[in-house]
């Protein structure tokens, strides 16, 4: 990812943040309309698992000029998930369901380039975690 990239995704990530229960209860809305069988992989509380899943792409999004000091917990999080039942198809799913949670949280700001920033992080983060896996 380009420095511009990274700066991107940062900046909208923090515009984010502050209305995170809010994001991850319209990701996982979205996430259940793809696919409802999905719904049977999560055993958890769904607003603590909304802030395990902010607060994992918070330290992702930190670390992405620094993709080494965090490619390791992501592949060991790759690897909890196979045993959640996550499979590779999965992660198509949560990009789609995730790209768009983003565009409605951010609106006008949600651009084409901040679209590719976010794929490409999303990107990175599916083939870390499929390694793991
Ligand atoms: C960028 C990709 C993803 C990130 C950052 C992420 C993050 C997390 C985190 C931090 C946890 C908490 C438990 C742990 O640390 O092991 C978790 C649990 C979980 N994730 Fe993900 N995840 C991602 C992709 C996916 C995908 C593709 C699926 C498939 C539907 C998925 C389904 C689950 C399930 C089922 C759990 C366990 C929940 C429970 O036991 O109720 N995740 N995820």
């Amino acid at each position: 990812m380009t420095p511009e990239q990274i700066d991107l995704v940062q900046r909208t990530w923090r515009a984010v943040l502050p209305v995170g229960d809010t994001a991850a209860e319209l990701f996982y809305g979205k996430l259940f309309s793809l696919d409802p069988e999905v719904r049977r992989l999560f055993k958890n509380d769904m607003v603590d698992q909304g802030r395990n899943l902010t607060a994992m792409i918070s330290v992702a999004v930190g670390a992405l000029a620094k993709p080494e000091r965090i490619r390791l917990a992501v592949r060991q999080l790759g690897e909890r998930h196979a045993a959640y039942g996550v499979e590779r198809r999965h992660f198509e799913l949560v990009g789609v369901a995730l790209i768009w949670t983003l565009e409605k949280c951010l609106g006008e700001a949600f651009t084409p380039d901040v679209k590719d920033a976010w794929r490409a992080t999303y990107v990175f983060l599916t083939e870390a975690m499929l390694i793991g896996a």
